[in-house]
């Protein structure tokens, strides 16, 4: 059978550079499930709809890209931006955009397209939805303070001008809407592993990952 290794949390938490490194350490297939959904936010963007004043709409564009997907869709670097983060929380907070997406993540999640023996999926409801069987679950937080110092370096880094109040400000309130809404709500399954990364550097979450493995 296919391991399953999930790694939920908010924003800027460091599960996705943590996610990305456990599934090369392993040899096991990494899923972005966040890119599924800013794929779609980016989309609605480009066509300018608001999906919450056009729902049909995005939907249909959840439904298209479940039956179009292909993994390397998920490389495009405009669906790295802040503004696509933003919509892209917006958008998954439709339970049917959700419903449309649920059935592609689990079947990448048991069927690893690059042939590995395992899937690492990093996302919000990774551990409570789409895999609630995983072998394994972890849950990654930091204070929200440090997740915002990482983002605003991340920008800075990549060349983008950034102002740190307003990169908390707009974390704070994704997160709040990721936390707060009803369909599949970010939060810890009751059996994963919490993990802090507020001290920890990537090589230590790493291990500490691995510590914990089955
Ligand atoms: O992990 P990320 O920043 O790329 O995710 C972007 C948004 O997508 C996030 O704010 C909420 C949504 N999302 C979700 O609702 N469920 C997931 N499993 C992954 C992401």
């Amino acid at each position: 059978m296919t391991k399953i290794i999930t790694i939920d949390g908010p924003a800027a938490s460091g599960k996705g550079t943590l996610a990305r490194a456990l599934a090369e350490h392993l040899g096991y297939f990494y899923l972005d499930t966040g890119a599924i959904y800013r794929l779609v936010a980016l989309s609605l963007l480009d066509r300018e709809i608001s999906p919450e004043d056009d729902e049909d709409t995005a939907v249909m564009v959840a439904d298209t890209l479940a039956t179009s997907f292909t993994t390397d869709m998920m490389n495009n670097s405009k669906l790295r931006s802040d503004s696509v983060g933003q919509m892209a929380s917006r958008v998954a907070a439709l339970p049917k955009v959700r419903d449309a997406l649920q059935n592609l993540q689990r079947t990448l999640a048991n069927n690893p397209p690059n042939g590995g023996a395992g899937s690492v999926l990093d996302g919000r409801d990774c551990g409570t939805v789409i895999c609630p069987d995983a072998t394994n679950k972890f849950f990654i937080t930091a204070n929200t303070e440090v997740r915002a110092r990482r983002r605003y370096e991340e920008l800075m880094s990549r060349g983008i001008e950034a102002d740190y109040r307003q990169v908390l400000a707009e974390m704070d309130q994704r997160d709040k809407r990721d936390r707060e809404r009803e369909a599949s709500p970010l939060k810890p399954a009751s059996d994963a592993i919490v993990i802090d990364t507020s001290d920890l550097d990537a090589a230590q979450a790493l291990h500490t990952v691995l510590e914990n493995l089955n």
